[in-house]
């Protein structure tokens, strides 16, 4: 399980992250996810400048080709030294792998290799949409279910789900395969765009080991201590 909250960093540059970053106390580190948006805009500076203020780093890249690339850029992400990073299960299981080779060689000596995780099917897309534009004809459930097991299969570390979702993963993968798990929504508040939302008690009790946090934190007028509560309840929770 990873205790503290991971903070989605969905900021259009530098500028807006420090600003952000300057409503924390300087000794608090945290857990940070860069994204694409930040990553393309700022490169991977933005990465080596987080992990110098002391801050762990989810990289949210989402890679995706023939496992040959994949492989060779994880190598340069490993170089990195980002604690997680991810790949689409869509790639396959010989991508999967390859990517996992290419963290494990590119990863420094006597630096942990980052953890690797697989999105399975995006939370954007819903079961008709699969169906029909994937030709995947089994349920929405299953399709997730099957992914996680493939990732599993190829030495992964866990997937990203929806809360909902981890359940049925967790019970078809071993006990140390990780749900890490977005649409987080402290009780109360705004759900913003996101459609399937559970708070961070609910998400520990139905199977996460790591909840992404974005706009409930970075849109609060108090981030530190939104950020603390959340934390809090997630932490409490009883499984
Ligand atoms: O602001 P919010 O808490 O909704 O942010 C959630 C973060 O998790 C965003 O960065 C979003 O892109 C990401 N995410 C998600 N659903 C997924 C995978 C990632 O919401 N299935």
């Amino acid at each position: 399980m990873i205790e503290r909250p991971i903070i989605a960093l969905d900021f259009p540059s530098k500028k807006e992250i420090e600003l952000f970053l300057e409503k924390f106390p300087k000794t608090e580190k945290l857990f940070v996810k860069v994204g694409m948006e930040i990553f393309y805009q700022e490169g991977p500076e933005i990465v080596s400048w987080l992990k110098e203020l002391g801050h762990d780093i989810f990289l949210d890249l989402k890679l995706h080709d023939i496992p040959n690339t994949v492989e060779r850029a994880m190598a340069r992400l490993a170089n990195l030294g980002v604690a997680i990073t991810n790949v689409h299960a869509a790639g396959g299981i010989e991508m999967m792998t390859a990517a996992k080779r290419g963290l494990q060689n590119g990863t420094k000596e006597g630096q942990n290799v980052p953890l690797l995780i697989a999105v399975t099917q995006l939370t954007s897309t819903c079961e008709e949409q699969m169906q029909q534009e994937q030709l995947i004809s089994v349920s929405l459930e299953e399709s997730v279910r099957h992914y996680a097991q493939c990732a599993e299969k190829a030495g992964l570390d866990g997937v990203v789900c929806s809360a909902q979702e981890a359940a049925a993963i967790k019970g078809a993968t071993n006990s140390e395969f990780m749900c890490l798990t977005p649409g987080i929504r402290p009780a109360g508040s705004d759900a913003g765009d996101q459609k399937r939302i559970v708070t961070p008690a609910k998400a520990r009790q139905i199977g996460s080991s790591a909840i992404v946090v974005g706009r409930p934190i970075t849109q609060s007028a108090t981030p530190f201590d939104t950020y603390q509560e959340i934390k809090q309840a997630w932490k409490e929770a009883i499984q």
